[in-house]
């Protein structure tokens, strides 16, 4: 019996060495709630100061905050700034990450992203946790320029994002702006089919973007690649399950005239497009300039796509048809 409870005790801790990065320290967002304020009801003072933890952290190993699945924190847009001085974080999200309720109750919403990282290299986010910032409160009553993303990475390298399930975004799911080497994978992203511009994932401005074995249902765009002012290249799909939704996407390019919306070296492997609107897609605003070069979509599979192929050379938003008009 005492051996038996030995041997347990041995399998818990490897298991927990593998799941949150070896030998790093782990940090809890408790420990954080404690020294800030302990009527706290917002954690995101609390998820602040843990990025510090994590940020600032010197040790070679550097540390995991672990989100274990009995915690769901209700949080405010936080911005999650780098450069920092570990290149080791780790964050394992198990447990729920909510946005308020309504978008009323949003402060910050001149921030971009609900949950937003900049200039940070070697990042880790792994978990089977959810994020549901509640965006179908947003959908009907504020316009899309003015909704948050979910989460985003700007600037960043050396990206890891990994298994969560991401709910309801208020606008497109995931941004990767200006990054360089960022594999996301096993995630399960879905908004109802009729969700307004919820996009999965928008690259823009990025390199070496790897997006795997993913399924994404949602209202706009299951991926759309740009390039943004110095172009997007070396992208990687593979088994992505897309539907509802508009497909994966090179563009829309050269919007409002852009000069340089390049877009080249992008493969979209055995995915499968089931329900959705349209399929491989390349889209292209009329007046702008660019180029998409070397796309390849192989071993695609197509189940009720409305345009399975599309290429669309003169593409207009109709969101913003009445802007046009207008123009404004
Ligand atoms: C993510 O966690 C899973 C176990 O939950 C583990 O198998 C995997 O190696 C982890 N990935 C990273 C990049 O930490
Ligand atoms: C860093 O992690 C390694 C395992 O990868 C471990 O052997 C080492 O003791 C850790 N270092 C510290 C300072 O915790
Ligand atoms: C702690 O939080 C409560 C509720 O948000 C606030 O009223 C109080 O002023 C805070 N106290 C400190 C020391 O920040
Ligand atoms: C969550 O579970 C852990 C054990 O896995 C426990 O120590 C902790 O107190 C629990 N937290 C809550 C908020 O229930
Ligand atoms: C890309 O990022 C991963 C994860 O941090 C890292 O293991 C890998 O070495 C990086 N690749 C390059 C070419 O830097
Ligand atoms: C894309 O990623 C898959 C899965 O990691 C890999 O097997 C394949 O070689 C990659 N393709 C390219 C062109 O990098
Ligand atoms: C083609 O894609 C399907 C998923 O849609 C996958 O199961 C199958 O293994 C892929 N075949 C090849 C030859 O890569």
């Amino acid at each position: 019996m005492k051996d038996f409870k030995t041997l347990f005790s041995v399998i818990i801790i490897i298991s927990y060495y593998l799941e949150y990065g070896e030998g790093q320290k782990i940090l809890s967002i408790k420990d954080f709630i404690l020294k800030t304020n302990h009527t706290i009801i917002d954690y995101s003072q609390a998820f602040h100061e843990a990025w510090k933890g994590l940020c600032e952290d010197e040790t070679p190993n550097g540390s995991a905050l672990v989100i274990r699945k009995n915690e769901t924190y209700t949080l405010q847009p936080l911005i999650f700034r780098g450069p920092c001085v570990s290149s080791k974080i780790h964050i394992q999200i198990d447990g729920k990450l909510e946005g308020p309720r309504k978008p009323i109750y949003w402060k910050n919403t001149e921030k971009k992203s609900w949950l937003g990282f900049r200039d940070v290299e070697g990042l880790v986010i792994n978990g089977s946790g959810v994020l549901n910032p509640h965006g179908e409160a947003w959908w009907k009553s504020v316009s899309h320029s003015k909704r948050p993303t979910t989460i985003s990475f700007e600037s960043c390298t050396d990206i890891i994002y990994n298994g969560l399930t991401q709910i309801n975004s208020p606008k497109n799911h995931i941004s990767i702006y200006g990054c360089t080497n960022a594999t996301l994978s096993n995630l399960d992203i879905s908004a109802p089919e009729d969700s307004p511009n919820t996009d999965g994932i928008n690259i823009c401005l990025s390199h070496k973007i790897q997006i795997l074995d993913s399924s994404i249902q949602t209202g706009d765009d299951c991926v759309a690649i740009t390039g943004g002012r110095g172009g997007s290249s070396d992208i990687n799909i593979t088994g992505v399950a897309c539907g509802p939704g508009h497909g994966i996407s090179i563009g829309s390019l050269g919007k409002d005239d852009e000069t340089d919306d390049i877009v080249e070296n992008v493969i979209v492997r055995s995915c499968s497009f089931t329900g959705t609107q349209n399929g491989a897609r390349i889209k292209t605003w009329q007046g702008g300039q660019g180029l998409a070069k070397n796309i390849l979509y192989e071993n695609i599979t197509l189940i009720d796509a409305g345009y399975p192929i599309i290429i669309n050379q003169h593409y207009f938003d109709k969101s913003n048809y009445l802007k046009y008009l207008l123009g404004i």
